[in-house]
């Protein structure tokens, strides 16, 4: 294992022992490189003269490009544009989200929750989320009505097992009782449980009321409780097609509640 990914797991073990035993084999594997090139062009950046760690052309003090690009991207800085950007996203654009968040999220202020970082839309956030966080056997979670590719990103590419439980309860309310129970029922497997909620629901649209949604969480929860080593994941890739008003998401919902 890499030096740094061992002072990462080190950290985590001693500040957040179940995040440490959440990560999949992989994602112990993984860190950051704050050592070597990557930081020596960081570096590199206040030099006055030359910077000579990176291949970028300089044209009249802007990144050299060609016109018939800019031309049709004029709204754009050559700087924004033809520069290489960190793995994470550009500081400027995380650090607007993040405040965007807090803006419309008032109930996060005050509370612990990290800078996003950019990803090549949401299939790569989830895949990402895949390698950090299941290993083979490892439950995904999800209800029976879902997007098919979460069993490709999490089953076919990590070997995680799909499990579903009935989106509805015979009232047609969503079925938190039964999220609760496939969440517990993992204690006897891996003990791990990567639970995935997709609010509005492809396919059928569906979005939690306020009690719904508070009763959602209450599940993970209690079923946290009971010494499962809970995941949640929000995929939000409906964020604002809702029919019904809600004033935040399950994710916002969560990290107020619990952080
Ligand atoms: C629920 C859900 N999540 C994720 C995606 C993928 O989104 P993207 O194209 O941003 O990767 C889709 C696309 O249909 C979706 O319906």
């Amino acid at each position: 294992m890499h030096k740094l990914a061992a002072q990462l797991n080190d950290t985590l073990q001693e500040k957040a022992p179940k995040v440490f035993h959440m990560l999949s084999n992989l994602g112990k594997e993984l860190y950051y490189p704050t050592e070597g090139i990557l930081s020596q062009s960081a570096e590199a950046k206040s030099a006055k003269k030359y910077n000579a760690t990176i291949g970028t052309a300089l044209e009249n003090g802007k990144p050299m490009h060609l016109k018939v690009i800019q031309d049709t991207l004029s709204a754009y800085e050559p700087k924004d544009l033809y520069l290489y950007a960190p793995p994470e996203g550009k500081a400027e654009l995380r650090h607007a989200w993040r405040e965007k968040m807090l803006k419309e999220n008032p109930s996060l202020q005050g509370k612990s929750f990290s800078t996003p970082i950019v990803t090549n839309a949401l299939t790569h956030g989830l895949s990402i989320i895949a390698d950090l966080f299941a290993d083979t056997n490892d439950a995904l979670i999800i209800p029976d009505k879902n997007w098919e590719n979460y069993d490709m990103v999490f089953g076919i590419r990590r070997g995680a097992r799909v499990v579903t439980y009935p989106l509805y309860d015979q009232q047609g309310s969503f079925n938190a009782t039964a999220l609760k129970e496939t969440i517990i029922a993992q204690k006897s497997e891996t003990g791990k449980a990567i639970v995935l909620l997709n609010f509005p629901n492809n396919p059928t649209g569906y979005t939690p009321t306020a009690e719904e949604g508070e009763a959602i969480v209450q599940a993970i929860k209690e079923a946290a409780e009971e010494g499962v080593n809970v995941v949640a994941v929000t995929d939000d890739a409906y964020f604002s097609l809702f029919f019904r008003k809600l004033d935040y998401t399950i994710f916002i919902r969560s990290i107020s509640r619990h952080s």
